[in-house]
């Protein structure tokens, strides 16, 4: 039964390959809006989008939504929410809101106004100070007051294996979804030639094992007292069962030494270090690998750099360069930070994502 109303967050720019990922996973109705989605599911398929989803930030459960001019009238309708199936003993909440075009632009009085309605209603004891914090969300938009529950804790692009991270690492969501976009797949090679942290070689290696992502997740909705054990625990060991054999020929080179150790320490915490092949490579000399004969994916991540903008640029060339003489056949996907950079790769774009990353909008571009 798809009777839950829930939204997805994505980083701005994934919207499209993140909807059609939960549409694979679990999702119906779905509607792409700026930075999230919104979809109806089960429980199951909430369990399922929360476990195996590579692309998303986080899921709410939106659980009322409905027009409020004042602060007593947004009060009553959160009292009337049954809070009692989703907060437990000792449980504290945490309460943000954002309000725009509205009478109540107030979001500290909003936030207050749910924390109090929260408090009143039956059944229910919130802790003030107690451990475990839910998170819950007010959104208030045209004067409609759309009230959440988050269902994934931190978010789940942190997977839990990058305890180590140079300079600008993308997110690992960013790079599922490039992957994704890449449309790779596990017969192909690819090589990540800037690798830094590892994330795309990682994340390629886990998408050839088919290793749910959130295995090692801490999910607020098992505190939950509606909490369905049996379906949880269903959805948990099929997450956990899901496996395959696959050793695709992943290669993954960074010029500095340590960023590679860290790399590599992040691949082992990730349980994939011996499916890539890790080198410290100049990525401008970069070359196909021995043993590899059908031509893959090249992903790749420069460093962008303001201060150096000349060199960066020249960066660019050079492996425009490198990509053309040497990788016939070949596919790359390379994030571009401005058209300076994009003018100096010099080399014909197939398609382009445009996404938001550490706060600034870039491109990736195909080619
Ligand atoms: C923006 S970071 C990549 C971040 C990475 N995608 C991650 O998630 O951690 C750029 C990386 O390029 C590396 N780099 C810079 N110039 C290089 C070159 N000529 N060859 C190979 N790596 C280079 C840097 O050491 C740095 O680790």
């Amino acid at each position: 039964m798809r009777n839950l109303n829930c939204y997805a967050v994505v980083v701005p720019g994934l919207e499209g390959l993140a909807a059609d990922e939960l549409h694979e996973l679990a999702a119906h109705d779905v509607v792409m809006g700026d930075g999230g989605i919104a979809f109806t599911t089960s429980m199951d398929g909430l369990f399922r989008i929360n476990l195996r989803s590579r692309c998303i930030t986080r899921v709410l459960l939106r659980l009322s939504s409905s027009k409020a001019l004042t602060f007593p009238e947004l009060y009553h309708q959160v009292r009337k929410i049954g809070w009692q199936h989703y907060l437990g003993e000792g449980v504290s909440v945490d309460v943000k809101a954002s309000c725009h075009r509205s009478k109540l632009l107030h979001s500290g009085r909003a936030e207050q106004a749910v924390l109090d309605g929260i408090t009143a209603s039956d059944n229910v004891r919130v802790n003030a100070s107690g451990e475990i914090v839910q998170q819950v969300m007010l959104r208030i938009d045209d004067n409609i007051c759309t009230v959440s529950i988050d269902t994934s804790g931190e978010r789940l692009d942190r997977r839990g294996y990058r305890k180590f991270s140079g300079l600008a690492p993308v997110r690992e969501t960013i790079a599922a979804s490039i992957l994704r976009w890449m449309q790779w797949t596990p017969d192909e090679p690819l090589i990540a030639p800037m690798c830094g942290s590892g994330t795309f070689a990682i994340e390629a290696a886990l998408i050839a094992g088919k290793k749910a992502s959130g295995l090692q997740h801490e999910f607020p909705f098992v505190r939950w007292p509606n909490l369905k054990q049996k379906r949880w625990q269903r959805a948990l060991q099929k997450a956990e069962s899901m496996h395959s054999d696959a050793r695709p020929q992943i290669f993954a080179s960074d010029l500095a030494a340590g960023v590679l150790d860290q790399a590599r320490e992040n691949a082992t915490l990730a349980g994939v270090f011996d499916h890539i092949v890790f080198a410290q490579l100049d990525a401008r000399q970069l070359t196909v690998p021995e043993g590899v004969e059908e031509p893959g994916l090249i992903v790749c991540n420069p460093p962008y750099g303001d201060r150096v903008k000349g060199n960066v640029a020249l960066l660019y060339r050079q492996l425009g360069k490198q990509f053309k003489q040497h990788f016939p056949g070949w596919k790359m996907a390379v994030m571009v930070p401005d058209q300076d950079c994009e003018k100096a790769l010099g080399l014909p774009v197939k398609k382009r994502l445009k996404i938001k990353h550490g706060g600034k909008w870039l491109n990736v571009l195909s080619v």
